[in-house]
């Protein structure tokens, strides 16, 4: 088993996976109501709540070894996020995982957050149910090599990823991420954070042909990426601003509005992937991770998509989709095992 830690912006998680991706303990503690009232993460807070919070996870990890979820010789290895992320919060998580590595007389492995996202397609079960019996390194040889959109609050990435998960970046964001572009339109309507949550709710209410109508009409004056240039958000989220303001049908319509953002962030992811045709040669299997993953429109979108250019489409279960520990401890299992912690944090390293 491997016991991992995520604290890379304001969650807490622990989990514990065996080899062959069985969770055995999955926590996440949320900070968002601390940071609510602010409009965004602080950083220094979120590092003290960190602390704080590890300390509970502690006294869920001291209750699992005596309800004997886990005996401690079976843990292999103790891993955590060294990043990207804020500093504080991995600072404080990555050297409380490295001071259970030393007491318990473990080795400790660093991961980065994206690698994390792309091992978490791994938990899905469906995997199992079609190659029984194998472990997560295996299972990484039936999916990988792939293309990979990773599509988070930070990132928006379209990758080449191989089995132990190093990664060539093939497109990238000119400006926002995906997630960042939801999270900040949600903001302009007066929506919770996090915004993609939110927006789908909304856009799931749109159900009636006039409102349809309408997300189509406001769809159709959203712009889209120039698809060469790679992604770029902060262009839509402008523009939906000042559609907000100039169409007075938007505040009494705001299922549809929501509708017609999700609809375009999903065309715009779309457009810029079949821009990068060419690198699908010879390529089976292509992949949707990250938080935005969740989104059950992109999720059709891409399926459909797949299915028509004949791409085996994998994507990750919803309860692994945003900031989790047991993506981390994936990785930590299938990641090139010659990873040094220096290595980890450098931008080679991923491409
Ligand atoms: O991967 P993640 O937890 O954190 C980062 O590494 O950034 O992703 C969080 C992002 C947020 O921007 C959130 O709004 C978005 O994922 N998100 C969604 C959905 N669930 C989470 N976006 C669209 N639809 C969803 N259902
Ligand atoms: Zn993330």
């Amino acid at each position: 088993m491997i016991l991992a830690f995520e604290s890379s912006c304001d969650e807490t998680a622990m989990a514990l996976v065996d080899a062959h991706g069985k969770v055995l303990l999955n926590c996440c503690l949320s900070q968002i109501e601390l940071h609510n009232r602010y409009g965004g993460v602080v950083p220094e807070l979120a590092s003290r709540s960190h602390f704080e919070i590890l300390d509970e996870l502690t006294q869920r990890l001291q209750k699992a070894e005596a309800d004997k979820v886990f005996d401690r010789s079976q843990i292999q290895s103790v891993a955590a996020t060294m990043g990207p992320g804020l500093i504080g919060p991995l600072l404080v998580g990555s050297n409380f995982a490295r001071g259970i590595a030393s007491a318990w007389s473990k080795d400790f492995r660093g991961v980065h957050h994206l690698r994390g996202h792309l091992a978490s397609v791994l938990l899905d079960p469906q995997l199992d149910e079609k190659y029984p019996g194998l472990t997560l390194v295996e299972k990484a040889q039936k999916i990988f090599p792939a293309i990979v959109l990773l599509v988070s609050g930070g990132h928006c990435l379209l990758m080449l990823v191989t089995p132990q998960l190093e990664a060539r970046i093939l497109k990238t964001t000119s400006d926002d991420a995906a997630g960042e572009c939801f999270d900040k339109c949600a903001k302009l309507m007066g929506l919770p954070y996090p915004g993609g949550p939110s927006i789908q709710k909304e856009a799931l209410l749109c159900t009636s042909e006039s409102e349809k109508s309408l997300a189509r009409e406001w769809a159709a004056q959203l712009p889209r990426p120039k698809s060469e240039e790679g992604f770029s958000f902060a262009g839509l989220k402008t523009a939906f601003r000042l559609l907000m303001e100039k169409d007075p049908r938007g505040k009494a319509n705001r299922p549809a509005l929501c509708k017609a953002l999700e609809e375009t962030i999903a065309d715009s992811l779309l457009k810029v992937i079949k821009s990068a045709d060419d690198s699908f040669e010879d390529i089976e299997n292509f992949i949707c991770c990250g938080g935005v993953a969740a989104n059950l429109h992109l999720r059709e979108k891409l399926q459909k998509w797949s299915d028509g250019k004949d791409l085996n489409f994998h994507t990750v279960p919803f309860s692994y989709a945003t900031d989790n520990a047991a993506m981390i401890a994936v990785a930590a299992w299938v990641q090139a095992s010659n990873l040094n912690e220096q290595q980890v944090f450098t931008r080679g390293h991923l491409e």
